[in-house]
């Protein structure tokens, strides 16, 4: 068999183009969708992602600020901040690029977020949602992930989906999001005996460990649906996925590059969710 590549760069651009016309159309009833994205420091990756958030902002009309905070920033400043931001009836989403300072306390600051403003869907409250099945701010790669699943008309009902990675911002939600589609879900990571085992069940696979080229098409189950949401550096300076796409595709049914897959979802996810806070926040 050889694997029907799903393109998210696709996806995403049918899924923005139609958001830039419901923000039109918001714009004459006087909504304008508004998103703020706080950076601190000088993290290369940190910069670049936040390049493209607010590029795909311009192309949808949501009118994105981006404040840019010098790496001395304190935990004071950045709290007393989203606190203004939290009170600011023109901003909808507040996105605080991660990872933070070591000096920052992460959580702190997720939890300063209102949860009616986390677009990233990263504050307890929304996962705590999310977890009971409600619908809410989901976090963007995850619902990402579903969309392209959902997109391609992929059963997920009934099926075993294996999710390689356990972290806040991939692993554990898109498996919550998974459950909530009623898939059976199975959770691997780094202390996973028998990983293989579990691999070559899956009907459908999702990793996310960043190592490159960590999965290959020997050890997936023929037909398999296999979702790559890695980002390797590799020693050429291109970009790769955790999974060894030439030879996975032999055996999949569907499967997801590195560019163009996953990750131009997450940034519509992003936009998607700061148009539904615009929307919630207008009646
Ligand atoms: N850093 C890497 N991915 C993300 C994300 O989705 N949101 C935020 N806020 N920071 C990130």
């Amino acid at each position: 068999m050889s694997a029907e590549v799903i393109y998210g760069s696709e996806l995403a651009q049918s899924m923005r183009d139609e958001m830039k016309e419901e923000v039109v159309k918001l714009r004459e009833q006087g909504i304008v969708p508004g998103l703020t994205v706080i950076l601190i420091g000088e993290d290369p990756a940190s910069k670049s992602y936040v390049r493209g958030k607010q590029k795909a902002s311009d192309y949808v009309g949501v009118d994105s600020d981006l404040m840019t905070l010098p790496e001395s920033t304190t935990e004071e400043e950045l709290l007393s901040l989203i606190k203004k931001l939290n009170e600011q009836e023109t901003v909808h989403g507040i996105l605080v690029q991660l990872p933070l300072p070591k000096h920052i306390n992460e959580e702190k600051i997720i939890e300063a977020i209102s949860p009616e403003k986390d677009v990233d869907g990263f504050h307890p409250i929304n996962i705590g949602r999310m977890m009971t099945g409600k619908d809410t701010f989901f976090p963007c790669t995850p619902f990402g992930i579903i969309q392209m699943l959902k997109s391609k008309n992929i059963e997920i009902a009934g099926k075993h989906a294996v999710v390689i990675g356990r972290s806040n911002i991939v692993g554990k939600p898109v498996g919550q999001l998974l459950l909530n589609e009623n898939a059976t879900v199975t959770y691997c990571h780094s202390k996973t005996n028998n990983m293989k085992d579990y691999i070559a069940s899956a009907d459908i696979l999702i990793v996310a460990v960043g190592i490159e080229h960590f999965i290959n098409g020997d050890f997936i189950k023929e037909g398999a649906v296999v979702i790559d949401v890695g980002v390797n550096r590799t020693a050429e300076g291109t970009l790769t996925g955790d999974v060894n796409f030439d030879s996975a595709k032999e055996k999949a049914s569907y499967i997801t590059p590195v560019p163009k897959g996953v990750g131009p979802m997450t940034i519509t996810m992003l936009l998607h969710n700061t148009i539904k806070s615009a929307k919630i926040a207008h009646g």
